[in-house]
């Protein structure tokens, strides 16, 4: 049984707190896209693991962990994230793979994204700054592109870097008047990431057939969120890669036919990070409600993530594109506390109904959000082990939402624990 665990919405659904239960009845979890843009949290107890490059799986000892073609890996993040997980006991040793295929993002990426966001001023993306548009670019452009395959031939790979750092100088002086890069500083880092890396590296796709013929059982790890898909989702406010489902293909060399469940992860409201439109956002008191009570500040940058009602039309879009099987709502505690909570039924357009989300920003600047309102409830829900444990209220907006999405919600997050989970039949 293949699975595929994506993000429904504008990513930061709590992907990595589904894929870390999941992974105890799986053998392998593969990361097929995005890179350390993304921030998976996995909470055990008093233990809170970040990871932005590492599959949710790696907390689990015996999870084989697969970082894939699809992915742009920072060495840097990378390492760092391996060294953290030792010092706390947690090694990967013999159980982490790396694409050969898989892009590096390197330090000019960084200060490329950095320097064309400041250069946007209002009109700026509100990327995370990880070098990821920038690394994704030079993929798509192939001739300036370094993958992890060049780290296994450092001698070819030295003439290679001076000939694109030459390239990239031009365009940073001409366009940004920017610092010169120096090739000789990043082959020095690249020679410790060759050093630590490379017992990693391997044919990924050869890798994931040969276990699923031999009838292992795998976990895709989507990150960001469907309305984050760069084809997809409200371009330009997206990321650079499909981050929905239809990414898992050209991700990691597996076909969707060879997956079995795709489960779409939704937050019981909606929030975003960085710029862009939001049709259910709350600009008032109850939209900084959810966001002091559920955390929201993003687990990469700290920004404060803003918080909005949940959005059908977001989701039934998102599932629809992606295929989804079924859905794991998180954080339905954090709306503990609300009089009154609000589902975002449907749009229209100067008073048209709209029949599916428009990913048009255009037009979806023009919507207008149709509200059905629920009572909310007092309860604070963080301890009930099941769904006839939870106020009738809250049974009451479970239910609303798969009736409207039409698509039944089998997991339910009452806390960031692994333990605060609820699974449905
Ligand atoms: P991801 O990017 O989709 O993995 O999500 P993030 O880790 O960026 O953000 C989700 C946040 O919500 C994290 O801080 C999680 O620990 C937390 N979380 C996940 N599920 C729940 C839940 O059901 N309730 C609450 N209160 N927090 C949750
Ligand atoms: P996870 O996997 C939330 C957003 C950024 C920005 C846009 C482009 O944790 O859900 P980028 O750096 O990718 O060029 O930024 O995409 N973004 C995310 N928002 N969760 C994420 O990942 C995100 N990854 C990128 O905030 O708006
Ligand atoms: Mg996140």
């Amino acid at each position: 049984m293949n699975t595929c665990v994506v993000g429904l919405q504008w990513g930061d659904e709590g992907k990595g707190k589904v894929v870390d239960i999941l992974a105890e009845k799986n053998d392998i979890v593969v990361r097929y896209g995005g890179g350390a843009n993304a921030g998976h949290t996995v909470v055990i107890g008093d233990k809170k693991f970040a990871l932005h490059l590492l599959p949710s799986g790696a907390i689990r000892d015996k999870t084989i962990c697969v970082i894939a073609n699809g992915v742009v890996v920072d060495p840097e993040v990378l390492l760092e994230e391996i060294d953290g997980l030792a010092q706390r006991g947690i090694t990967l040793d013999g159980r982490l793979f790396i694409s050969e295929s898989a892009h590096i993002v390197l330090d000019y990426h960084k200060a490329e994204d950095k320097l064309r966001e400041a250069s946007l001023g209002d009109n700026k993306i509100g990327t995370t700054v990880r070098g990821i548009g920038p690394c994704y670019s030079d993929k798509v452009g192939r001739s300036y592109a370094v993958r992890m395959t060049d780290l296994l031939d450092l001698e070819n790979f030295k003439d290679k870097l001076e000939k694109i750092v030459n390239y990239k100088n031009k365009i940073f002086a001409a366009l940004y008047n920017a610092e010169l890069i120096k090739a000789a500083e990043i082959f020095e880092k690249c020679k410790i990431y060759s050093k630590r890396l490379s017992k990693y590296i391997r044919n990924t796709t050869e890798y994931l057939h040969q276990e699923i013929e031999s009838g292992k059982n795998i976990l895709f790890e989507g990150a960001q969120g469907a309305l984050l898909d760069l084809d997809h989702g409200t371009f330009p406010y997206v990321t650079s890669s499909n981050a929905s489902s239809l990414g898992v293909g050209p991700g990691c060399g597996v076909p969707v036919q060879m997956i079995d469940k795709f489960i779409g992860v939704v937050k019981a409201y909606t929030t975003r990070v960085g710029a862009g439109p939001f049709p259910s956002e709350l600009n008032d008191e109850i939209g900084q409600y959810i966001r002091d009570k559920g955390h929201e500040y993003g687990t990469t940058t700290g920004r404060p993530r803003r918080c909005g009602w949940f959005d059908t039309m977001v989701v039934k879009y998102a599932a629809k594109i992606g295929g989804i099987n079924e859905i794991a709502m998180m954080h339905l505690d954090t709306l503990a506390g609300l009089d009154e909570i609000k589902i975002c039924t449907g749009y229209t357009i100067d008073g048209k109904e709209v029949k599916m989300f428009p990913s048009n920003i255009d037009r979806l600047a023009k919507v207008k959000c149709r509200f059905e309102t629920l009572k909310g409830f007092s309860e604070e829900i963080t301890q009930a082990a099941d769904f006839n444990k939870l106020p009738k209220q809250g049974q009451k907006y479970i239910r609303t939402v798969e009736e409207i999405i039409d698509l039944p919600v089998t997991i339910i997050g009452v806390g960031p624990g692994r333990s605060q989970t609820i699974f449905r039949k």
